[in-house]
């Protein structure tokens, strides 16, 4: 039997995930990374804990599955989108890496946004998270350091660097570094000469579904792997998710609640609507994009209001009960660390308005779930501006778990919400199938299908007009505050 590797290196922690020829799930392993927030809308990691991570999940399933980890004959990558690593001549890295929700480059990025070719080429606002401003940010902060780049690798493409000795990115990711072609998948030179780059310094690109190299003989020895191992291309974590819960053809959508949020659909054209604060990104698969709308806060709002109160989130939304409430009245902005989509406003922050005295954790807990549904339904509309209408969305990321926030998320966006049944769809698992589609030639969309669709949650029709109401109050809110 043959079995395929999935590796995930998220912001929080890295897993790997191993399945068999028939896509089962046999095992997973998962190692925790942190964030060092140095200095104030700073987020940062250093490359070499990424690989560290990977080879204590790799050494974990080792253990326990060694006979299954022999016979990976592919491995697919998945990661955390626009990072900068920065390497020089000898793939040292020269500084730790700049995540995606580092936001100290917003002013290079409304300088490189207000350059129109970056919108015309890459269909995309030059979002303060993206990798081109961070690289200009290097350039005006630390000039010695700017001076001996050699290569740029997104964080999942450094791991591939380790694993095949190759300086390789794919399309998925690429599109969210502000310097590809996106309707023409290449590297854009002028896009790269105007943060004073060029081509050299970036990784060959490939298709997700492609085989971006091999591994490389010392790891197939350490792991018990033949020495033929095909590493594909993989994907961006949204669009790697989306081939694990099978969004790949027009007319599919999730809503991942996960530490960010997203509402994900995808084309089977380039769809571009900048203005819209849409992304529209190149898919995993060749010839197909993907639109999105990407919150910065969804249970990581929920996590933050954990440690304030001092109680797990599990507790707080337990607290709520099974049945949806009417909005209280109290509005929560989850702007907590800005907002990208539909806003593209990275000094906002989030609030609560309309507290009385008899609003307890309970009530602002509620609020904070509500916020977080109605910038979905923010995203819903951004999607609608940018061309595409949504039907049903499929329900991912950890904070699906929660009855009550997937019954608020399909009032907010009043469309049914679809929950996969039990089982594991998210980014590791898109990341298997692409180097199980890559090792085998594959037919990707018959590899990429829908899991089993477990329970249907419809809007509350009784709270319809309530919710309304209350997502006026929202919109309205942040308007209000902007100033
Ligand atoms: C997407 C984005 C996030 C990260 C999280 O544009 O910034 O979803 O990929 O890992």
């Amino acid at each position: 039997m043959a079995f395929y590797l999935g590796l995930d290196l998220g912001t929080s922690g890295l897993k790997a995930l191993l399945i068999d020829e028939e896509q089962k799930i046999i095992a997973s392993a998962h190692a925790e990374l942190h964030v060092s927030r140095p200095h104030q809308s700073w987020s940062e990691q250093q490359p070499q804990d990424w690989i560290k991570a990977a080879e204590a999940a790799i050494t974990r399933l080792k253990a326990e599955h060694g006979t299954a980890l022999s016979n990976v004959r592919g491995i697919g990558l998945s990661g955390q989108m626009h990072g900068a690593v920065l390497l020089d001549e000898q793939d040292q890295v020269l500084r730790p890496a700049i995540l995606w929700n580092d936001t100290r480059s917003h002013t290079q990025a409304a300088q490189l946004d207000s350059d129109p070719q970056f919108r015309a080429l890459t269909g995309n606002i030059v979002f303060p998270g993206f990798t081109a401003p961070k690289l200009l940010w290097v350039k005006d902060n630390e000039p010695e350091i700017f001076a001996r780049i050699k290569k740029i690798l997104l964080p999942k493409d450094y791991l591939r660097l380790w694993l095949t000795g190759e300086h390789v990115s794919e399309m998925s990711d690429a599109s969210g570094t502000s310097w590809l072609d996106v309707a023409q998948r290449k590297w854009s030179a002028d896009l790269l000469a105007a943060t004073e780059l060029d081509e050299s310094q970036m990784p060959r690109l490939v298709e997700g579904t492609d085989v971006s190299g091999t591994l490389r003989a010392e790891l197939c020895q350490q792991w018990g792997m033949a020495s033929n191992v095909a590493v594909a291309g993989g994907a961006g974590d949204n669009a790697a998710s989306a081939c694990g819960i099978g969004t790949v053809k027009a007319g599919q959508a999730f809503a991942s609640l996960g530490t960010s949020g997203v509402l994900f659909a995808a084309n089977d054209s380039f769809l571009p609507r900048p203005d819209s604060a849409v992304h529209a990104f190149c898919h995993a698969l060749p010839q197909t994009w993907h639109q999105m709308g990407v919150i910065l806060s969804a249970t990581d709002a929920l996590n933050w209001y954990s440690t304030i109160t001092g109680h797990e989130a599990a507790a707080l939304t337990q607290e709520l009960g099974d049945d949806l409430l009417a909005p209280s009245g109290v509005t929560f902005l989850p702007y907590l660390s800005g907002e990208r989509t539909p806003h593209n406003d990275s000094l906002i922050r989030g609030s609560f308005t309309g507290l009385s005295h008899s609003d307890n954790r309970v009530a602002l807990t509620q609020a904070v779930l509500e916020g977080v549904a109605f910038a979905f339904r923010d995203n819903l509309e951004a999607l609608a501006k940018a061309g595409t209408q949504l039907e049903s969305v499929m329900a991912i990321g950890g904070g699906s778990r929660s009855a009550y926030w997937l019954k608020a998320l399909a009032t907010a966006l009043n469309m049914p919400v679809h929950l996969p049944a039990d089982g594991d769809f998210g980014a590791a698992f898109g990341a298997a199938r692409l180097g199980l589609i890559a090792a085998e030639k594959a037919d990707a969309l018959a590899i990429c299908t829908a899991p089993q669709i477990i329970k249907t949650i419809e809007p509350d029709q009784k709270l319809h007009a309530a919710y309304e109401a209350a997502y006026q109050r929202y919109t309205a809110l942040y308007q209000a505050l902007k100033p």
